[in-house]
């Protein structure tokens, strides 16, 4: 197992930069997460570690060995892909053993590594079945098995369950998580999918527009994201988002009324409010608005209130029934705001 270390690692394909600045050091055994939306480089940034693509500028370290000009082979990294892209005309068995047989290791010592591998995943009893045999999970599970099989230092996921239906990606997602328990190993996965990231991270990589907007675990991020972006990206459902004006140092309305944050005076600030956050409220003094939407979740609802200066989302309990054009009231804590310039983006809180 090993360190992946990468120092100010840029990408450009020919006047465009697609990545700049990206300085990460992923720690032995630690499971790290780049979440994005589509288009920000993390497949890119993942393929330079790979070696699948090459890197324009700064250093990559596997290990504390400089990997920049290794090929793909001698890195000690086992990537599994969107596509599993499964050999169709070989069974189960031969499409996970494959690779070692070709790399010339004995046909005992196969067997001996390939018992655990097809534990873990429970594959055992599809082991002569072909690919077409397989359900999308099942095939999944075979790409999983050829890269762990090879036992790697680093493991390297792009994606790996963004084609499979949503119980079977839920499914999945539970048996990596297990896996890296039981393993260990180094692992750095891709994903645009928030809740796998919160679910199987140790530490996110948030990422836009080819830079790392913010790091942290999960924990750290949801609590404390420290731009608009980061805000808006993480959290189901979203955060509300409104603008208020800061008057001497005091900013808010009636929903929300707050001293500024240290060296603010006036001006615009963005105030995020997660729709958990609320409680209903009886006082005279609350902000009141009307009822416009009301969903129901299962566990929660999800109602929208309108008055003349907000509209805003609301979780509430299941049991909570207020009624479309019914006047509710809302409290909020001071401790739940997350405060941000509305023009650099950054958290002032
Ligand atoms: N071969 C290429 N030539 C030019 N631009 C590319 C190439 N591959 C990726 N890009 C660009 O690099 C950016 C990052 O792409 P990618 O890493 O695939 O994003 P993600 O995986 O986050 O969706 C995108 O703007 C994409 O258009
Ligand atoms: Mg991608």
């Amino acid at each position: 197992m090993a360190t992946v270390e990468c120092r100010g690692i840029r990408k450009v394909y020919g006047a465009l930069e697609v990545m700049r600045d990206f300085d990460l050091n992923v720690d032995d055994h630690e499971f790290v997460v780049f979440l994005g939306p589509s288009g920000c480089g993390k497949s890119t940034m993942l393929r330079m570690i790979a070696g699948l693509e090459e890197i324009s500028g700064g250093d990559l370290l596997i290990g504390g060995a400089r990997m920049n000009d290794r090929d793909p082979g001698d890195r000690g990294i086992a990537m599994v892909f969107q596509n599993y892209a499964l050999y169709p005309h070989m069974s189960v068995r031969e499409n996970i053993t494959f690779g070692l047989e070709r790399a010339g290791i004995g046909k005992a010592a196969i067997e001996q590594r390939l018992a655990p591998v097809v534990d873990a995943l429970g594959l055992g009893v599809y082991l002569s079945r072909k690919p077409t045999e397989l359900s999308g999970g099942q095939q999944q599970r075979v790409a999983i098995a050829r890269a762990m099989i090879k036992t790697p230092e680093v493991f390297l996921f792009d994606e790996p369950l963004s084609n499979l239906d949503a119980k079977l990606r839920g499914n999945l997602r539970v048996e990596i998580a297990r896996l890296h328990r039981a393993l260990k190993t180094t692992s750095i996965y891709v994903t645009h999918d928030q809740l796998e990231a919160m679910t199987l991270a140790d530490r996110i990589v948030l990422m836009k527009d080819g830079r790392i907007e913010q790091m942290g675990t999960p924990e750290e991020i949801y609590q404390a994201p420290a731009t608009l972006f980061a805000a808006g990206f993480i959290g189901t459902p979203n955060m509300n988002f409104l603008p208020l004006q800061m008057m001497d140092g005091v900013a808010g309305d009636a929903l929300v009324r707050f001293q500024a944050p240290a060296g603010i005076r006036s001006g615009e600030v963005m105030v995020g409010i997660r729709p958990g956050s609320f409680r209903l409220s009886d006082d005279a003094r609350a902000f009141r608005g009307i009822v416009e939407r009301n969903e129901f979740h299962g566990e929660t609802r999800l109602i929208s209130l309108r008055n003349d200066l907000h509209e805003i989302d609301v979780a509430v309990p299941a049991s909570c029934t207020p009624r479309v054009g019914e006047m509710l009231g809302l409290e909020v804590d001071v401790a739940d705001l997350h405060i941000f310039d509305p023009v650099t983006g950054r958290r002032l809180n």
